[in-house]
Formats: structure tokens, sequence, C-alpha cells
């Protein structure tokens, strides 16, 4: 389907309303490094380490057979579900991630692969973790359908996304009762390519915003039923140092589920 594009300074093209030239999965190649620098800075995501993890580390059932991190990028949830105990594999689009992935010096078994065409067989595994990852995937629909089928029945995927309310619009400034604005439509998927720039780092992010329904729509087609949901909020310990964090005790920041596979998923067409 065809999205709108919300791109600030990525393809000099500003504003929604126009088509986006660049796939999601060659934005991610190209900020590789970047991210890399991003995800390994000490404290510099700390949305990820004070918020998201933990959320997302809740939600996690216990280890089991066989555990798949959908979209591993340069493998730290990968490292952190290893650490856990989980056998973990990691995949990713970006032949870049994975090279960093395989790099790390506490590697976990990572290889190129497209989510929306997993190269393993039915049931491989008993938990997908796709963690802050299909809001990033051009064909979201697709991995999905793929997550049903490589989950054995019973199995589990559990994510983190950024919150479709989130992602549908933005503060309009930094206070904590700043408002928060949709300018278009919360309905419609549209393109999202931002640049964030702090403490040296650049980087840009290349997602789509989807509304709820849509993720609702894939998990359906996919035989996955929702058991937990939740909108993890930035706690006492990360407000004093970010102020402008506690906007996000009125919005949410994430979005979290786990869903259990409980058929087995039809074949797509393609
Ligand atoms: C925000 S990064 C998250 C990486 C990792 N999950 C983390 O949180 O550290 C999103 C990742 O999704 C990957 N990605 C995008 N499209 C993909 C696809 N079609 N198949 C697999 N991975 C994809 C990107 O290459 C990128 O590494």
């Amino acid at each position: 389907m065809p999205v709108r594009c919300c791109c600030r300074n990525v393809c000099g093209r500003p504003g929604r309303g126009r088509l986006c030239r660049v796939s999601m999965r060659q934005g991610w190649e190209s900020e590789a490094a970047n991210w890399a620098r991003f995800a390994r800075t000490p404290g510099h995501d700390h949305s990820h380490l004070d918020v998201n993890l933990p959320a997302l580390t809740e939600l996690l059932p216990p280890p089991g057979r066989r555990t798949l991190d959908l979209g591993c990028g340069e493998g730290r949830l990968s490292r952190h579900l290893g650490s856990l105990g989980h056998q973990v594999v990691g995949i990713d689009a970006s032949p870049a991630m994975i090279h960093l992935a395989a790099a790390h010096e506490a590697s976990q078994p990572a290889l190129v692969a497209d989510a929306a065409r997993l190269p393993f067989s039915d049931e491989a595994f008993d938990l997908v973790v796709a963690y802050m990852t299909l809001h990033d995937i051009d064909d979201m629909a697709a991995a999905v359908a793929e997550v049903g089928r490589v989950l054995e029945r019973g199995g589990r995927l559990c994510a983190s996304i950024v919150h479709p309310l989130n992602s549908a619009g933005s503060f309009q400034g930094s206070g904590p009762d700043a408002p928060f604005v949709i300018s278009g439509s919360y309905l419609d998927p549209a393109r999202l390519s931002y640049v964030v720039d702090r403490g040296g780092i650049q980087m840009t992010f290349h997602s789509e915003h989807r509304p709820l329904a849509a993720y609702g729509r894939a998990l359906e087609a996919a035989g996955l039923l929702i058991e937990a949901i939740r909108e993890p909020l930035p706690g006492d310990g990360i407000l004093p140092g970010h102020p402008a964090e506690r906007r996000w005790t009125r919005i949410p920041l994430f979005l979290h589920f786990r869903a259990a596979k409980h058929f087995r998923a039809a074949k797509r067409d393609g």
C-alpha cells in the first residue's frame, strides 16, 4: 500500500502527503553505524534502559526451546535474552547490522534475513521477540504472518512498538503539560523519517505510523491472540534526570503486547 511521507531532513521533501522513496529496509542499512553508537553508548538510549527493556522483560515467558529475535539490529536484545538463558537466534534485513551483532564480544547467533520471508521451518520456535521493529518493517503483515508460521502451537510473540498514538502526532513543547497534536490522520498509515541529534550522536529513524487496527488485523490473520497488553510509562527513577520525559506520563511512548499462537497460520499468496 502506498504510504504518505513525513520526512524531516531525510528526502528533502518535508511534509505529509508525498510518497517516500526510501524503503525502511534501505534506510536502516544506511543507519547501522549510527544505530550502533546510539544503542551502545552508555546511558544514551535511556528510554530503552529505563522504560522499554524492563517492561518487555516482564512480559517475556521463561526461556524455552528456541527464541527468535526478529529485527535484532546490532544485537543488544539478543545479548539480553542470552543473559536470561534463552537459546536465541537473531535475524535482521541489514547486513551491516548483522556484521555489528556478530562482531560483539558477547554475540549471539545472527543472520541476514527478511522478516517477511524467514529462513526457518514451520514451528521452529516457541518464542519470537520483536523489539522496536514491527513499525520499521516495510511489509509488517507479511512479517507477522511469518511469525505465525515459525511459532509452534501455544508459542508466543512478545512485541514492543512505538505506540500508534505517539507516532500519529507530536508534542508542541517539552513542558509537562505541552499539548499533543495530531495534525494529520491517526487512521492513515504514514512513513516517518526523523533525525535525533543528541549528545553528539545523530541518528535517522525510519518507521511507519500505522493505526492499532493494522497490528490487530495482522495478528488475527496469523492466528495470534493477544493475551497481555501494556503501555509502559517513564518511572520515578528516570524523571528527575530527564524532565521532558514527564510529558510521556500523559501520552504513551510504547505499546507492548504478548500474543499466543492458537492455530496454524494460513499460507499467504506470493
Ligand atoms: C529500531 S531497530 C531495532 C533493533 C533491535 N531490535 C533493538 O532494539 O536494538 C529496527 C531494526 O529492524 C530492522 N528491519 C527493518 N526491516 C526489516 C525486515 N524487513 N526484516 C528484518 N529486519 C528489518 C532494521 O534493519 C533495524 O535493525
